[in-house]
């Protein structure tokens, strides 16, 4: 009789454990509470959204569809004249090689050089309209760097 009685509480401990391991795989709570911004997925209206923000605020360096301000020198580099230049932002260029997360800071902070054009953009535009740019300008980006990126991320 106590043998089964305790029994039956272990079974009921084991189900209960079950489901709340089960019940944070489905739901992630922790993921609510840690995800930043830059992680977000891309839309058709984040993408949409940041189309707009770059050609308002970017393409004037940076070229239309992300060219770079001198399409023959995609990774930017210095001008003979002195300055720097823009580099491409979609794929060609060096852009790829810094995660989402630096991507976000050098918009939102602006370039560690502080004699570079490119400053920050944080008085001007929101956090959800940075990531929406660069949403934008990853859409530019061959599935071939795409993937690249993502490997590059995870590790
Ligand atoms: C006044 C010109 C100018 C404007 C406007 C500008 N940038 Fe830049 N940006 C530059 C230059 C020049 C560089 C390269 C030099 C440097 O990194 O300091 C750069 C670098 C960058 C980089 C790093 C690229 C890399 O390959 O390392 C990113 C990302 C970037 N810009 C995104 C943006 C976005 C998004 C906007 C608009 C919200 C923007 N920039 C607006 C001039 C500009």
């Amino acid at each position: 009789m106590v043998e089964t009685q305790f029994d039956l509480r272990r079974g009921q401990l084991i189900a209960l454990l079950l489901a709340l391991v089960v019940g944070l795989f489905l739901f992630e709570p922790w993921s609510l509470l840690s995800k930043p911004i830059w992680e977000q997925t891309p839309s058709i209206k984040s993408i949409a959204e940041g189309e707009q923000v770059f050609a308002t605020n970017c393409a004037v360096c940076h070229g239309e569809m992300a060219v770079g301000e001198n399409p023959h020198h995609p990774m930017g580099g210095m001008k003979d004249q002195g300055g720097y230049i823009a580099p491409a932002l979609n794929g060609t260029g060096h852009t790829w090689h810094h995660p989402d997360a630096v991507l976000f800071k050098i918009i939102q902070e602006g370039s560690i050089a502080e004699d570079s054009p490119m400053r920050g953009f944080d008085e001007k535009l929101s956090d959800a309209e940075i990531v929406a740019s660069i949403h934008y300008f990853k859409s530019l980006w061959p599935k071939e760097i795409l993937n690249r990126h993502k490997e590059m991320v995870q590790h």
